[in-house]
Formats: C-alpha cells, structure tokens, sequence
C-alpha cells in the first residue's frame, strides 16, 4: 500500500514518530520530497540531532532554507534553545514585569530566574516554532521529523504544560490584580495580560490542530522487530489518549531478498514480526518499505525511498 491522503488541502501538519533509529527522518524527507512535486512544503526538524542536514546532504540548520535539487521544498531544524532565548528576548520586558508584580524577588533574582532552564521547555518551543509557521501560512504542507518517541509524545504533550505555566501565571497575576483595583477601583489589562492571552490562543491552536484529522496526520514508522512493535503500541495507545488517532503505520527495513545464507534467515526471523504488525496494528494502512543494501543518504536515495512510500504496488513477503 502507498501512503493515502497526504496530498488533500486541508491536511496541514503531518508529524512522523517512533522509536530511535528505525527511519523516522528518511521517511519525513521522503514523504516532504512527494509533497513538494505538488506542494510549497516546509520539513521542520525538531530533533536535537540534527540528522536532516546529515541525510540531505546539506546543512540547515536553524534557518528556512531551500533544499537544493527541488523546486518547492524548504527545511529548518528548529534549535529549542534559540527559539526560546528568542522568546525571552522578545518578551523581556512582559516576562519580567511578571515576576516583579507578583513575586517579593528583587532585580538580581528575576535575572538569574529567567536564565534558568525549565523541564519541557524545548518541546513547548519547538512546538510553538511549529505553529507559528503554520499560522504565517507560507506554506501548504508542514512535514515534521521527530526526536524518539518520548520526545514525539513530549512535543504533543506540550501544550498542556503551556497551559499549565499560564494558569499559574495567571493566578499569581490574579492577586497583583485584585491590589490593584482595591486601591484604584480599576485595573487595566496590561502587557503581561496580553502576552498570557497569546499564549494561551498558541495553546488553543496547537490543541485545536492536533486533534483534528483533517488537518494533522502522525504518521508512526516501525521496524519488524519485538521491541519497536511494544513500544509503537505504547505510542498509539498514549497518542489515543490525546485524541490522536494514527492511520497509517511505515513499516521500515522489510527484508525482501532471500538470496543468501543470512538474508534468508534474517527474512525467516521478521516474519513473525510482520504477523504480529498485522494483528496488533490492523486498523491501519500498512506501508511497506523495504531494506535497503545501503544507507538512504542524499537525494537520490530519498527519491528511492519515496517511491516505496508512494507505490500502490506490495513487496514480496506483504504482510497486508
Ligand atoms: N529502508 C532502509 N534501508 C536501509 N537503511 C535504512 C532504511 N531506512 C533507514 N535506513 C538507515 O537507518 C539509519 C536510521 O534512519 P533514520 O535516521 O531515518 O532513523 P530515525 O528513526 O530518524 O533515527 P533517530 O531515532 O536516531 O532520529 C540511517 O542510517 C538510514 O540511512
Ligand atoms: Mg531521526
């Protein structure tokens, strides 16, 4: 089976996840390199690797830039700490009238508060980074390649956690506020109130994108081997739990040649594998790719791997 649906308008966001190393960014590009026969397509990375640039062939880095040999895609590795030192740089002023408003800390204490580095942050950044793009609007398709799974449901998770930050921010405001109007009889709404009411519009966006099928896709890529098969049910099973339901599943390195000693053993030993994505994954549509004799770096070798992505035709031993 070929990779369905992606080319439809509305579908905006396609993220692709699973577990370390079984071809999650081969796939994102190949999938990007498709989509931008057709489509003004972006590849963002949000994996602190890196491995984009390594798989192009080109460095990218944390830039839009063209990726050389197409005509309309662009890539840029998203880079959590510049995107948020830009945050705070952007933001100084609000962020600190925050804390001086509804905290006792005094001036050196602010400085070396917001120089610290809080958990989740990175995801929270990269995801903001996403939808940013997205809300621009200069492109069609938004094609993400993620870290490992725990980074993938981290980044969607993220959200949360915005919302989170911003409900505690808002009730340390709350007090700042209510001395305010006690001794003025008013208050008006200010430039921390407005920068809280844009974050939480960034997490509504984000929620509001993720779960709607038409205009996001996660796609998962596995391999036929037994740990990936229990940790990509583990990914379904939580992307469930946000309302994230996958489609389509890339099964990844499917051994088609028989010919010698060790191929045929190795093609002997996925089988049960591949029966076992069939039971466990059933629901989905299943693509197959398979492995290759050598490693899928630069373009020649992810327009080889596109083809597979996009070919209606089944490998040998299908499992489908
Ligand atoms: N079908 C394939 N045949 C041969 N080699 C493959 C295939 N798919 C991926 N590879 C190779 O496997 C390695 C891992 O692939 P890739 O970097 O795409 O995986 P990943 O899931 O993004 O890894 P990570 O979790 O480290 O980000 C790379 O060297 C890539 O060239
Ligand atoms: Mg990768």
């Amino acid at each position: 089976m070929a990779l369905a649906g992606l080319d439809n308008n509305d579908l905006k966001l396609i993220i692709f996840g699973g577990k370390g190393g079984v071809g999650k960014t081969s796939c994102a590009i190949a999938t990007a390199l498709a989509l931008a026969d057709q489509f003004n397509t972006l590849l963002i990375s949000t994996d602190p690797a890196h491995s984009v640039s390594d798989c192009l062939g080109q460095q990218i880095g944390f830039k839009v830039t063209k990726v050389d040999g197409t005509l309309k895609l662009w890539a840029i590795e998203v880079v959590a700490d510049e995107a948020l030192s830009g945050f705070k740089a952007e933001h100084q002023t609000e962020l600190k009238k925050l804390l001086e408003t509804s905290t006792n800390l005094d001036k050196d204490d602010i400085d070396d508060l917001l120089t610290l580095s809080i958990p989740g942050i990175d995801e929270v950044m990269s995801f903001k980074t996403i939808i940013d793009f997205i809300e621009e609007g200069g492109y069609e398709k938004y094609v993400v390649d993620t870290a490992p799974t725990g980074h993938a449901l981290r980044l969607i998770a993220s959200s949360k956690l915005l919302d989170e930050w911003i409900k505690v921010a808002a009730r340390m405001r709350w007090k700042y506020r209510y001395m305010i109007t006690s001794f003025s009889g008013s208050y008006q709404q200010d430039e921390v109130d407005t920068l809280l009411l844009s974050l939480k519009k960034t997490v509504k966006r984000i929620e509001t994108i993720l779960k709607d099928t038409t205009q996001c896709e996660f796609i998962p890529v596995c391999i036929p081997e037994a740990m990936v098969i229990m940790e990509t049910g583990r990914l379904l099973t939580d992307l469930g739990k946000s309302e994230i339901i996958a489609q389509q599943i890339i099964v990844n390195n499917v051994m088609t040649s028989g010919g010698c000693d060790y191929c045929q053993r190795r093609k002997a030993g996925q089988l049960p594998y591949l029966k076992a994505i069939r039971k466990l994954f059933g629901k989905l549509n299943k693509i197959e790719v398979p492995m290759f004799a050598e490693e899928i770096k630069g373009l020649e070798a992810l327009h080889k791997l596109k083809s597979f992505l996009f070919s209606e035709e089944q490998l040998a031993n299908s499992i489908t």
